[in-house]
């Protein structure tokens, strides 16, 4: 049987991109975030997962605002990057695992979620970055499989809804019959704001409260609507609906075996946070 060994949420900034390609890790600007996945690296090693789902958000490169599907599934037996105009090189190219996605895509139809089915998809760097934060070779030991939830044409999918999409997807995991590790990733957040009057917002109190939500009532912030949420963090910070349906993988309680919050990276709030169930 498939088992969800971890669930890795964190930050996508473009900028980390940049930061990886030229190798500024320990400057002191950008060390504060890496250091936060060094003993992330050292999970990886001892628990080697063979597989991962990134729920993350597309922004602009697969879909654009002509054709914005609520969510989204990959079945391909690869994933490309391309030039998203951020100055991020493009990556290796990402291994699909097409079985396992096509199972998963027909038991959440068959739970009522009406995913879109990409036979082909581009991912973008709410994909890639997670991944190269992971496994900085960028040689890739997973299998991957893209489930893109739209934050960015309103109206969202609820906080609750895409708790709900995780928690189909954690049945799902569980039914699928292969002997496999999964790393569930959510991408995106904490609190930021690219643009406008409030450009720049970030609200810490609200990070730290939705970060300790994680472990001690990770439907709290599903009392929130999408407009409710981008007042809280900000209109780029409701990214962190794919940390929920991250979360709604593991059904129980988790423990948090690495976490870590640094302002700012970028116009971000960053923060990773790896959860293991218990
Ligand atoms: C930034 C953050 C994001 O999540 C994103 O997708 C693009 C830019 C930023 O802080 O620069
Ligand atoms: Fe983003």
């Amino acid at each position: 049987m498939a088992k969800i060994v971890g669930i890795l949420n964190t930050s996508h900034v473009p900028a980390l991109g940049k930061a990886i390609h030229l190798n500024l890790q320990e400057d002191p600007y950008w060390k504060p975030f890496f250091d936060g996945f060094k003993p992330i690296h050292d999970w990886l090693a001892r628990v080697k997962p063979d597989v991962v789902i990134s729920c993350y958000n597309d922004h602009g490169l697969n879909f654009f605002l002509d054709k914005q599907p609520t969510f989204a599934i990959g079945t391909a037996n690869e994933y490309r990057s391309e030039d998203e105009g951020w100055g991020i090189p493009t990556m290796p190219t990402f291994p699909g695992a097409a079985d396992f996605s096509w199972h998963l895509r027909d038991a959440l139809v068959r739970d009522d979620f009406d995913m879109v089915t990409c036979q082909e998809m581009l991912v973008d760097h709410a994909f890639t970055l997670p991944m190269a934060l992971l496994w900085p070779d960028q040689k890739w030991p997973v299998r991957c499989i893209p489930v893109c939830v739209n934050t960015v044409l309103f109206p969202l999918p609820s906080g609750r809804r895409c708790y709900r999409l995780g928690e189909a997807i954690g049945r799902a995991v569980a039914a699928y019959p292969e002997d496999l590790k999964v790393l569930v990733i959510g991408s995106g957040g904490l609190s930021h704001q690219l643009e406008g009057e409030r450009a720049g917002f970030i609200n810490k109190e609200f990070d730290l409260q939705f970060m300790d939500s994680m472990v001690t009532d990770p439907q709290w912030a599903t009392q929130f609507s999408d407009v409710d949420l981008v007042e809280k963090t900000g209109n780029e910070g409701v990214e962190l609906l794919n940390w929920l349906a991250a979360r709604g993988t593991v059904p129980g309680p988790v423990k948090v075996t690495h976490s870590n919050f640094h302002i700012p990276i970028s116009n971000t709030a960053a923060a990773t946070m790896l959860l293991e169930p218990v």
